[in-house]
């Protein structure tokens, strides 16, 4: 396959990360809590009772990350602000510290020409605002929309890509469905009003955007294709739902003004009417969206999963991540495809796309992880399928920088270019890492399958 010039000399080739996975100290300087702070440090809530409290202590090792960067030779970084840094209570007074780290941050990138993309929601709620009912209280847009202009007006002087929420879906399905991320509720009844406020507030910060930045700003979704397992009728109509409930729930009200109509279907009385008026509001346009990719879903209809009826079903003789992830680099091609046609011909980026894998123990100074080397290529090669199929794709960010907290899953996931020692905080650079930089700096022609050494 001839991959010469087919990336353009302006597309990003980044890495990504989030504030409470890497950031560690998350109470320095005067900051306030999140909810992630409290759900790790609730007893039960994650493996191992792993928590943020040190991570990859990047609070303290910011510019040697940033020097880690540029030895891969990314000229982008997509990092999140934790916002209760920030605003300790969620609103009200600012705390100056948490900002001037971010500010120092933003610098160091820009000082080794990495651009920085920046998310202002990667799930780590200001404690106090969750107290007031967090993103189930409709004023949370308003919240929302005070707090991004603070970021705004200290940074878009020096910040061009600009992301509202990150995984609006996960927020939703992880913490306020199934209970299972911060902050942990259950309930069929709240799910649909935590999305609804935050797509209202995504599109309060895009307005605000509009009159203080001249930058671009957008959303970022994960998104993942579903194929039917048979041809019957019912895991077709399976199919659907979880097509609506997982890729259209917020693309549809953002780029289309309405709610996917399967969405009524999978509440029943839970789904709510919402006012005509916030669905015109939602829909503000947008600059770019952001695409995080990792697996597929093949669906059968089955009565017993709960609330889509929609069950996974596991592909034999195909590889799975340590976190039981299909590896199905078409689902990528796919994926984006499908946005193209169904949202128009605006700019994409994969904004994370990644695998945890279990690295085989590491002789010094050598990581080898053939398993995400491959999986890195074989993606790389479906997002370049993509642009030859005519997709709008302007840049890449592989998840994640360096191995990190996974949430729930603590820290046995590694998803990490870099190796980190989380006893000595050493990073090691991996086989994985070094493919990437030969990517890059060969502008895509490593990627021949040849030279790919998988
Ligand atoms: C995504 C999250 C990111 C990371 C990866 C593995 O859903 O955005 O923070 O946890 O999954």
């Amino acid at each position: 396959m001839s991959t010469e010039l087919l990336f353009p000399a302006d597309f990003l080739w980044g890495a990504a990360t989030s504030a409470y996975q890497i950031e560690g100290a998350p109470l320095a300087d005067g900051a306030g809590p999140s909810i992630w702070h409290e759900f790790a440090h609730t007893p039960g809530r994650t493996r191992n009772g792993d928590t943020g409290d040190i991570a990859c202590d990047h609070y303290h090792r910011c510019r040697e990350d940033v020097a880690l960067m540029a030895e891969l030779g990314l000229n982008a970084y997509r990092f999140s602000i934790s916002w209760s840094r920030v605003l300790p209570e969620g609103r009200g007074r600012v705390n100056p510290p948490g900002l001037g780290f971010y500010e120092r941050l933003v610098d160091a990138l820009l000082e080794q020409g990495i651009q920085p993309m920046l998310t202002l929601y990667h799930w780590d709620l200001p404690a106090a605002l969750d107290r007031l009912g967090g993103w189930l209280n409709p004023d949370s847009a308003d919240w929302f929309a005070d707090y991004v202009q603070i970021l705004f007006r200290a940074l878009d002087d020096r910040v061009q890509l600009w992301v509202t929420l990150n995984e609006p879906w996960v927020v939703v399905d992880g913490g306020y469905l199934h209970g299972v991320l911060a902050p942990g509720q259950r309930n069929l009844f709240a799910a649909p009003h935590a999305s609804h406020h935050l797509l209202r507030a995504h599109a309060a910060a895009v307005q605000a955007y509009r009159a203080i930045g001249r930058h671009q700003i957008g959303l970022v979704v994960n998104l993942e294709p579903k194929y039917p397992a048979t041809a019957s009728a019912e895991d077709f109509a399976a199919t659907l739902r979880a097509d609506a409930y997982w890729n259209r729930q917020y693309l549809d009200p953002v780029f289309l003004g309405a709610y996917p109509p399967e969405l009524a279907e999978i509440f029943g009385a839970a789904w709510p009417t919402f006012p005509a008026a916030d669905l015109d509001f939602i829909r503000q346009p947008l600059d770019f969206l952001g695409v995080n990719y990792y697996s597929r879903q093949v669906v059968r209809h089955d009565p017993q999963d709960w609330p889509l009826q929609a069950a996974r079903i596991r592909q034999p003789r195909h590889t799975y991540t340590s976190l039981d992830w299909e590896v199905y680099p078409q689902g990528l091609t796919d994926i984006l495809e499908w946005v193209a046609q169904r949202y128009g011909p605006l700019p994409l980026y994969i904004t994370e796309n990644g695998a945890a894998f279990y690295d085989p123990p590491q002789a010094d100074d050598l990581a080898d992880d053939p398993l995400r080397q491959r999986y890195l290529r074989d993606h790389l090669q479906a997002a370049l399928a993509a642009r030859q199929k005519g997709v709008n794709l302007r840049g890449y960010f592989a998840w994640s920088l360096l191995d990190n907290f996974e949430w729930a899953h603590g820290y046995a996931p590694r998803f990490g270019l870099t190796h980190v020692d989380y006893a000595t905080q050493r990073r090691t650079i991996k086989a994985s890492g070094r493919f990437y930089a030969k990517v890059i700096r060969s502008q895509g022609a490593a990627l021949r399958v040849d030279d790919a050494g998988a």
